[in-house]
Order: C-alpha cells, then structure tokens, then sequence
C-alpha cells in the first residue's frame, strides 16, 4: 500500500525523515535528489539504524589503491557500526545472508496524489489542486 509521507521539497538533498507507517518505523532518504527507505530496525541487535551517519564507499582493488564513491550511500548504525546500502539495504558486514528492508518510493505530482482515495459513496465535490511533488512510500500490508 503506497502511503504519502512529505512532499518532495521538505526531504532536501543530504536529509531525511523518520516516520511511522503502517505499524513500522521508516528512514526515508534524499540522498542526492534520489529517494530511498529502509526499516528503523537494525538488523544485527535492533538498534535505531535509520538515525545512523551516511558515508561514501571506501574500496581498495589493489594494495596502495583507495577509492572513495557512493557518496551519502552507506548507512552506518550508531550501535555497533554495521553499514548497509540504501539502495538494496544489504549489509557490507554479511552480503549474503544479512539486509535490513527496503521500500520502494516514488516522487509523484500532487495531482494524482490527491486523487488517490476513492470510496464507496459519492459525496458533493469541490475542485481541489495539489501543487508539488509528494514523496510516497510503498509498504506491502
Ligand atoms: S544494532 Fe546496529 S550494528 Fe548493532
């Protein structure tokens, strides 16, 4: 179920928002004008992951050889330091085995966001607009 949770300007680039949606807390992120999600639940003691720092990856191909990319990509746990991509939610710790969950989020135009909630009954209606872009958040039920 897609739940609308800001509109797209109040998430700037670099910040994020943390919310409760159906039943669950949920990080959603702007991390470059991309939109991502994950569980507030660390997937190692269940620490508060989505309040952790948001780094770049650090890779080393070759001895001597350091890159850094993926800027703002990596989210850390302010518990015990385990780091998880926020786009998949995979961890860097065990990548096979260990994730935290990942939502799918779509920036939609606040037309079709106002006119998403439909009913069985149909009352006298107003013209109403919705300027903007809203952030929406897709939660399975
Ligand atoms: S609870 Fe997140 S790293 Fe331990």
């Amino acid at each position: 179920m897609k739940h609308v949770v800001a509109r797209a300007d109040e998430i700037k680039p670099g910040e994020r928002k943390i919310l409760e949606i159906a039943g669950r807390s949920i990080g959603v992120f702007n991390v470059g004008g991309e939109y991502f999600a994950l569980r507030n639940r660390c997937p190692h003691q269940g620490g508060p992951l989505c309040e952790g720092v948001l780094w770049g990856l650090w890779e080393a191909p070759a001895p001597g050889d350091i890159r850094y990319s993926r800027k703002g990509e990596i989210l850390t746990c302010g518990w015990h330091g385990w780091e998880f991509d926020i786009r998949t939610g995979q961890s860097w710790c065990d990548p096979e085995k260990l994730r935290v969950r990942a939502y799918e989020v779509s920036v939609e135009p606040g037309d079709v966001v106002a006119g998403r909630v439909k009913g069985p009954y149909v009352a006298e209606t107003y013209e109403v607009s919705a300027e903007g872009e809203y952030v929406v958040v897709d939660v399975p039920a």
